[in-house]
């Protein structure tokens, strides 16, 4: 797809280009700049004005951008046969499986590279699951000298062409989770709704910035999760039961039955409030690598895979991933554009991400971890032992 400018015979960087039109147009160039900046259609009226003025129609203009409506659908429709017979195929095979491996453990295979590359040399249906966190489009610095800038079209078509390789390589009953800010999740789950299971919306309780003036406080990241077909393997632990952390009683009252509380936990909803940011650079391996915690991949892996499964991501960073996928016995492939010394030395140091995530796991698949079981039993609170289930008595503590 190309940019509104584009579209128009524009080049985008050039301001003289886009004054010149914008007074030939008689319309404002920030009026044009939000369609460029935000890859919309011109509203109504200024439609009316390009074509009035430029002789570019509605539909020509969504066929140049890839905005595909009901109007460009009807409109290939009509033109089905003159299409499929003017499109040569491009069926050709490309070469597998060029990329050697730079580093490898016992369960994984590192790769250092552009993983449009390695994706198309890789043969279809390989993965039970694929998780990718791609840089955001946010202008941060990467080591890998990654241009985190680039025009909102551009960022997309880059997302669509490496999600469409993602859908090619996962396995039927497999699973995609796609990490991103809401703004690019709205078009890539538009994008992935076309092509696999839609799962869930998994909204994820960290801020990402500053409060920005006229906006509302960016407070959530989103978690994409698909599934090619029916998945495979659906299994989400149980969370234990939020407490006050000073005096350990209840904070929420869970629909108020409390004697029909499964003793192995809460079930997970679709919003996640306990996974922590990576924030201190004490705990952070490249400060560069927006690393992720540890935890939301244990739960993404436990969640959607079992043991031996094959996982996959294409943007590695600091290795979160291929660390927990290693520790939980799940084979693993991975590629990073920049240095990988930081993902080697993390293996090296393994028994660190272990003794985390150990911890992390030992709350869960209980309505109290056993600490807080004991300290509530003395202070005389409810736990799960405090109720015959059988006969739905009243509990004999509070
Ligand atoms: C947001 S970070 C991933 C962080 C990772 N999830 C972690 O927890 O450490 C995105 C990474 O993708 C890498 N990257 C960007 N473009 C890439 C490409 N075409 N192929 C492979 N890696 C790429 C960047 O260098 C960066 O390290």
């Amino acid at each position: 797809m190309k940019s509104f400018y584009e579209s128009l015979g524009l080049r985008p960087e050039n301001r003289i280009e886009v004054r010149a039109l914008a007074k030939r147009l008689k319309v404002k160039v920030k009026e044009l700049d939000l369609y460029q900046q935000n890859h919309i259609l011109p509203f109504e009226h200024h439609m009316a004005v390009i074509k009035g003025t430029l002789g570019i129609s509605a539909l020509q203009l969504k066929i140049r951008m890839g905005i595909f409506d009901s109007e460009v659908y009807e409109a290939l429709l009509r033109n089905e046969e003159l299409l499929v017979t003017s499109v040569t195929s491009s069926d050709k095979e490309e070469p597998r499986g060029v990329h050697s491996p730079e580093y490898q453990t016992k369960y994984g295979t590192l790769y250092q590279g552009d993983c449009m590359e390695f994706m198309r040399q890789t043969e279809s249906n390989k993965y039970d699951m694929i998780f990718a966190d791609p840089p955001f489009n946010l202008d941060k610095f990467y080591l890998s000298d990654y241009d985190d800038n680039v025009s909102h079209h551009s960022y997309l078509r880059w997302c669509f062409s490496w999600l469409d390789e993602c859908v090619r390589l996962l396995k039927p009953g497999g699973s995609l989770f796609v990490w991103n800010i809401p703004k690019w999740n709205t078009y890539l789950a538009n994008h992935l709704n076309q092509k696999l299971l839609f799962r869930h919306w998994i909204s994820v309780d960290i801020k990402f910035s500053l409060p920005i003036n006229s906006r509302l406080y960016p407070s959530h990241y989103s978690l994409l999760y698909y599934s090619k077909g029916k998945p495979k393997i659906f299994k989400p632990d149980r969370l234990p039961m939020e407490v006050c952390k000073r005096c350990l009683s209840d904070l929420k009252d869970y629909g108020g039955y409390k004697n029909k509380m499964n003793p192995l936990g809460v079930n997970l909803t679709d919003v996640w409030y306990d996974i922590p940011p990576v924030r201190h650079n004490k705990y952070k391996r490249r400060k560069e690598a927006n690393e992720l915690t540890i935890k939301l991949l244990d739960r993404i892996i436990e969640m959607s895979t079992e043991e031996g499964d094959l996982v996959f991501d294409p943007f590695g960073g600091s290795g979160t991933t291929y660390v927990a996928a290693e520790i939980k016995s799940r084979r693993w492939e991975g590629i990073e554009l920049g240095p990988l010394d930081d993902v080697i030395k993390r293996f090296q140091n393994i028994k660190e991400d272990e003794r985390i995530l150990r911890k992390y796991r030992s709350n869960y698949n209980n309505l109290f971890p056993p600490k807080i079981k004991a300290k509530r039993m003395q202070l005389r609170l409810w736990t799960d032992e405090s109720f015959d289930r059988q006969s739905n008595t009243t509990p004999n503590a509070i």
